[in-house]
């Protein structure tokens, strides 16, 4: 890989859903053509899509020494630009002398363009919207499908900077292999599950066990032993309070 000084990372607080590429990307594309010496890469706090953490390891590895963080959030929310300047001080603070330069941007709804974001929106093409689209209900979603095992992997703010998305891509792969699919183990990417301290955190009901520090190398022995043999691994099990340790 060419080295690139300078990053940068747009990033957009989703808990689970669509992946923001999808709708940064045109506008990425257009940036990387006005500035052809610059890395453009999109990352989220929590749920789909890459997280922060692992697109500064990525951008360091490539040895950048400026990256320029920049939410896309097109309304400020100040609890979530709090939690990215966490999951960057953590990964600062983590990466010591040697980091790269990483920056902060302001928020969009600090740009004097907003409002024309705004008006260009408002005064443009419209579609009509329709009562064709797709219902809410559909007979298959009557039911509460039959699988045996409810897999919690946390992907809240913590647990995406410390290793719960390659957890979780471990868990699917592992899944698949041993041909295990939504109807034998349901697998959820949640938001925060609070033991934080704990991350990555991952849940098993009705078991009612909660892994402490469940990595990604962690996860084929986790797979076998639990959801195939049924047998928890009691050693990655993580510190309860007594309240919370009773039976489901
Ligand atoms: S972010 Fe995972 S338990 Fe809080």
């Amino acid at each position: 890989m060419s080295k690139t000084a300078r990053w940068v990372i747009v990033t957009a607080p989703t808990d689970r859903g669509d992946d923001p590429r999808d709708q940064v990307s045109a506008a990425l594309a257009t940036l990387r053509n006005r500035y052809p010496d610059t890395a453009f890469r999109t990352a989220v706090l929590g749920g789909s899509g890459p997280a922060v953490a692992g697109v500064l390891d990525e951008a360091a590895a490539a040895g950048a020494t400026e990256i320029v963080v920049v939410s896309a959030q097109t309304v400020l929310d100040r609890k979530v630009d709090a939690w990215f300047r966490r999951v960057i001080g953590h990964w600062l603070r983590g990466r010591g002398p040697d980091a790269p330069d990483v920056r902060l941007a302001p928020p969009l709804t600090a740009t004097d363009t907003y409002v024309d974001l705004l008006d260009a929106a408002v005064s443009g093409a419209t579609t009509p919207a329709r009562s064709t689209t797709a219902p809410l209900a559909s007979p298959a979603w009557d039911e509460v499908p039959g699988f045996g095992r409810h897999v919690l992997v946390c992907r809240g703010p913590r647990c995406s900077a410390q290793g719960g998305p390659e957890t979780a891509r471990a868990l699917d792969e592992a899944l698949e292999e041993r041909g295990l699919g939504d109807d034998d183990v349901l697998v959820t990417q949640t938001g925060c599950l609070f033991p934080c301290s704990q991350a990555p955190v991952v849940a098993i009901y009705p078991d009612n066990t909660w892994y402490a520090r469940l990595h990604a190398d962690r996860v084929v022995r986790f797979v076998d032993e639990h959801l195939v043999e049924g047998r928890p691994v009691d050693e990655w099990r993580g510190a309860r309070r007594a309240s919370a340790t009773l039976e489901a």
